[in-house]
């Protein structure tokens, strides 16, 4: 579905900061394809493969994506926090705009999983909570505008220049059973 001829292979546990990267990806997708599906809802009820498409998307954001902000807080951030330098010192007042962040999304992706599985047992989308909807939509895609390239572009380079290998190591580790899966 994410994967195409000619992208990026997709990183594995040993490059646990690319995994993050991967995951962004997922995010991005998985949001566009909500705002795609609440406009069309506002006009009409879903297809079969769009409430399908719907069901996978507010699954993502209930199971997998929680496990992203749990690997950015618990095995990430703690991780930069304990290296003591001068380019990591710089680089905390953005950790904790990133960890309040989460929080405000966690909230707006709970509205949204409320709205979403009403409208999924509906069969249709009720008008006011279509608003809503688009509104909180809106807004989450307007925080990670920020938050995903404040991300890759000011704390996942410094993780990757200030970590080491077996720090790294043991970050994937902690993502893998995260997940369930043996390494
Ligand atoms: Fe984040
Ligand atoms: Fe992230």
């Amino acid at each position: 579905m994410l994967t195409q001829i000619g992208q990026k292979r997709e990183s594995n546990f040993s490059e646990p900061i690319g995994m993050l990267e991967d995951c962004h990806k997922r995010i991005q997708y998985f949001l566009r394809t909500l705002v795609r599906l609440a406009e069309a809802g506002q006009q009409r009820d879903l297809k079969e493969d769009e409430r399908a498409a719907l069901q996978t998307a507010l699954r993502y954001f209930r199971e997998a994506a929680p496990k992203h902000t749990a690997d950015e807080e618990e095995s990430l951030f703690p991780r930069l926090r304990r290296i003591d330098s001068p380019q990591v010192q710089e680089i905390f007042a953005k950790v904790d705009r990133l960890q309040s962040d989460h929080r405000h999304a966690d909230e707006q992706h709970s509205a949204v999983d409320a709205i979403g599985s009403r409208w999924l047992a509906a069969g249709h989308l009720d008008p006011q909570e279509g608003a809503r909807l688009a509104a909180l939509l809106g807004d989450l895609s307007e925080l990670y505008r920020e938050h995903i390239p404040l991300e890759e572009k000011e704390i996942f380079p410094v993780a990757k220049n200030v970590l080491s290998a077996p720090a790294q190591e043991s970050m994937g580790q902690e993502m893998a059973q995260r997940r369930g899966v043996v390494t």
